[in-house]
């Protein structure tokens, strides 16, 4: 790009960032996975906002699946490759502490001995629970040798504590994998560890274990009825009632499915769980007297009956609410086609996962038979259930139970009945084709002056946290999906591997491998200050408060709130803001003949549909462009203006029904010579006699603003024109060629050059 003197090369250099961005913006805006546009989308000005901040790691190799949340001691613990940080709740970029966890010389020999390459023998993070009070349980891969070890946490005067307990190292076996890169998931219930993972070092049995330091429980080996290949995705505890021993441990994971005819594999997505189990006393010794599972489904219908199922669950996240005993599920699912990648967000409530565990077992006489319903006396206490004074039998312990029960479970781990999500379909899908992959999903439950709101955070391969929320419309069996925000996160595009949120402290802590970021849940004001603006942004988060948009509690938390707008439903601005509108800006815009012209007009919502009108004789109609004038995402360009389009332009915004009227501008046409003569003033006069108060023509703000405009537009032939004819002189387009060529990464072509050399500048804007 061609450039001369120092602010004119700022400009320039500027445009190449705007084109950048705008190229970003349309590759990621059409054809949305939502209905349409997001409203906004927070690039790199996340920083600038003070609404993010990022823990680089210190080249550290991350283990971001590894990061645990402990509000009590206001800490973030994450994982990495031979180390484990504990960072700051308030600024994840200040104040870490860090603990060395590295495998021993002879370790990492004996790893590279079996035949394993240098980097894989290393301690990785893998498993990280709170394990009481004082103490982190933590495991890592110990280069091939798995290890676990209890760290200190807690206030210690001024420093947060974080130290490592030598005395408490122990084998890892059956808790964390070999294998760094192998999936794995743990939760910790009444200091035991339950983890599903696969515990051995070729990969081969993948197992749901549960442990103490003194007794274990697990999937029976090489059994395909109970585990058949499982990748582990999450897990999490779940009372059943107030009785502790009848908590439940809940597993999701994907399986190998063989169907009725054999030969075809499906992957399925599943839900398994165990009580707090002993195992058996004479048979099923250590093994589960407990395990369940059954199909986790989110599925669409076709049009010709055939449903479009997701099957592979990328990530799933409970959703905990003041009923412990019913939080709600939300799996994110991908298709398991290799032709066609579509995503799907589905809610599952408890009443329906406790049906189906309540509900028929399955059966199959052979592996390639078709499941039926088990309709046979089923022996009690019912295959499944905990030893617990609620659930009668009067069992203490699971190696209490009949043969009968444990010969049961044993040969029937399946449910009959799937578990189906919420309205028997995915709250959010996106279905397009070549669109970014989606990685993860954290949800928050707000409360907005019409109801409350699931607030979904989903993390993307490319450093975006989408912020959605869906709206379900009972009158018409339908859901929309609003995309409220997307947040860059990180600068360069990583996959991120992470998301936990922090209601309390209204953040979103966010993992990736090359470092954690911190980013608060909203940030009201972004939408405008105007009512309209912030009603129609319909973040349950956010209220008009008469003055701004701002943060919206509910009733009752700040009593001494007046009025506050908002409308999350229906974003019906019309309604709520009317009479609020701020008057109209008035701008004058000279043109002049036979150049470009840009009248600008964005809107802050990119959902905003954009009108023209002329203003002109007592007469007011629509302007529609035409190869002339045309309609960009910056305003109205006249590519040559006439005199008869002077007249005054009126820029309305329609979103949601909602009209209003941003600008009125006023242009003015003028004739070449009158410009020309301006010109040599300003020439004469030197940069500041450019003053737009002085010379009622082009200056350099405007032209910046056509610039961009140009650039908007696309054409790059115009643009150079332009370039060229405004700001290049031939001498030192030379020079600059040399030097910033590569910058602009467009190729002059040199016969273009020579051409145009005997144009002398119109003005320099270097001082
Ligand atoms: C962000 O924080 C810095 C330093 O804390 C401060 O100087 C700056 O004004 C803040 N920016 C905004 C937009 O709040
Ligand atoms: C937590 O567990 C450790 C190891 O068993 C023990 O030393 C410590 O006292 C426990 N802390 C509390 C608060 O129970
Ligand atoms: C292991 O079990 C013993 C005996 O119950 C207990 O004293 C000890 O604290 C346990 N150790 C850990 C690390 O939990
Ligand atoms: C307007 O166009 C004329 C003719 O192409 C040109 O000489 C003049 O420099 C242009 N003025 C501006 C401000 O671009
Ligand atoms: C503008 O262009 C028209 C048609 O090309 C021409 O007749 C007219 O003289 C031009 N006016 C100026 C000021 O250059």
């Amino acid at each position: 790009m061609c450039v001369v003197g120092v602010t004119a090369k700022y400009l320039c250099l500027l445009n190449v960032e705007v084109i950048l961005i705008s190229v970003h913006l349309l590759s990621h805006c059409y054809n949305s996975f939502v209905s349409s546009y997001p409203r906004l989308v927070v690039h790199t000005d996340l920083w600038q906002l003070n609404r993010t901040w990022v823990f680089q790691g210190h080249g550290a190799s991350l283990q971001p699946q590894t990061m645990l949340l402990d509000e009590g001691h206001e800490r973030l613990y994450v994982g990495a490759k031979n180390t484990l940080f504990s960072l700051s709740l308030d600024r994840v970029s200040t104040h870490h502490r860090e603990i060395e966890w590295a495998s021993t010389e002879s370790q990492i020999e004996e790893c590279m001995m079996k035949g394993r390459e240098k980097p894989e023998c290393a301690n990785y993070i893998k498993v990280l629970q709170q394990y009481n009070q004082t103490h982190l349980l933590a495991c890592g891969t110990g280069a091939f040798n798995p290890v676990c070890a209890l760290l200190r946490v807690g206030h210690n005067g001024q420093d947060k504590l974080f130290s490592f307990e030598e005395e408490s190292v122990m084998s890892g076996r059956g808790r964390c994998p070999y294998d760094p890169n192998s999936p794995c998931t743990s939760t910790l219930s009444r200091g035991e560890l339950y983890v599903g993972l696969y515990t051995d070092y070729w990969e081969n049995d993948g197992a749901l274990c549960r442990l103490n330091n003194q007794t274990y429980t697990r999937t029976e080996r090489n059994d395909r009825q109970q585990l058949n290949e499982p990748k582990f995705v999450g897990s999490a505890v779940i009372p059943d009632n107030d009785d502790r021993d009848d908590d439940k441990v809940y597993f999701f994971f994907t399986e190998q499915e063989v169907d009725a005819e054999g030969a075809n594999k499906a992957v399925y997505t599943r839900i398994g769980r165990v009580c707090n189990d002993q195992g058996g006393q004479r048979m099923l010794v250590n093994r589960w007297s407990s395990f369940l599972k059954t199909r986790l489904i989110c599925s669409v219908a076709g049009p010709n009956g055939i449903d479009t199922h997701f099957d592979d669950l990328e990530d799933v996240f409970v959703l905990n609410s003041k009923d412990a005993k019913n939080p709600e599920i939300f799996g994110l699912f991908s298709t398991t086609s290799a032709v066609f990648k579509g995503y799907a967000v589905c809610v599952y409530h408890m009443d329906e996962i406790r049906a189906a565990f309540n509900g028929a077992f399955a059966y199959r006489e052979r592996p390639e038979h078709h499941w039926t319903p088990h309709e046979d006396r089923v022996p009690y206490p019912r295959p499944g259930s905990c030893a617990s004074k609620v659930n009668g039998g009067g069992f203490s312990s699971s190696k209490e139970f009949p043969d009968e029960v444990l010969r049961f479970v044993r040969s029937h781990p399946v449910m009959y009945r799937p578990v189906l999500p919420q309205h028997h379909r995915p709250v959010l899908l996106q279905t397009e084709q070549g669109r970014r992959k989606l990685t993860q999903i954290a949800v928050d439950r707000v409360q907005a002056q019409d109801g409350h709101y699931h607030v979904l955070y989903i993390g993307t391969d490319d450093s975006f946290v989408l912020k959605v929320i869906t709206i379900y419309n009972k009158d018409t069996d339908t859901m929309e999906e609003v995309l409220l925000e997307e947040l860059q996160v990180f600068k360069v595009p990583v996959p991120i591997k992470e998301i936990i949120i922090s209601p309390k402290r209204q953040q979103l802590y966010v993992g990736s491998e090359v470092g954690v970021a911190q980013v608060r849940l909203h940030q009201c004001d972004l939408y405008g200050s105007e009512c309209a603006d912030c009603c129609l942004a319909r973040d349950p988060y956010c209220a008009w408060d008469g003055l701004t948009c701002s943060r919206f509690y509910p009733a009752g938390v700040y009593t001494k709130r007046r009025f506050r707008r908002q409308d999350v439903r229906h974003g019906n601005a019309v309604q709520l803001c009317n009479g609020l509108q701020i008057d109209a800006e008035e701008k004058l815009v000279y043109g002049v003949e036979n150049n470009s012209t840009l009248l600008q007009c964005v809107p802050r919502s990119l959902q905003a549909k954009v009108l023209w009108f002329l203003q002109k004789d007592g007469d007011k109609h629509e302007v529609r462009g035409d190869e002339r004038v045309i309609m960009t995402s910056h305003g109205l360009l006249f590519l040559r203006v006439r005199s008869s389009d002077a007249g005054v332009y009126v820029c309305q915004t329609v979103e949601h029904g909602y009209v209003h009227t941003l600008l009125r501008i006023t242009l003015h046409v003028l004739r070449g010579e009158r410009v020309a003569s301006a010109v040599r003033v300003a020439n004469d006069g030197g940069p500041r006699a450019l003053a737009p108060s002085s010379v009622p023509g082009p200056h350099s703000r405007l032209w910046y603003k056509e610039f961009l405009q140009l650039i908007g537009y696309g054409d790059a032939q115009r643009v150079e024109e332009y370039c060229e004819r405004v700001w290049c002189s031939d001498k030192k387009r030379k020079k600059t060629k040399r030097r910033y060529a590569p910058l602009g990464g467009e190729k002059r072509g040199k016969g273009r050059g020579e051409e145009n050399s005997h144009r002398a500048p119109r003005h320099t804007l270097d001082t």
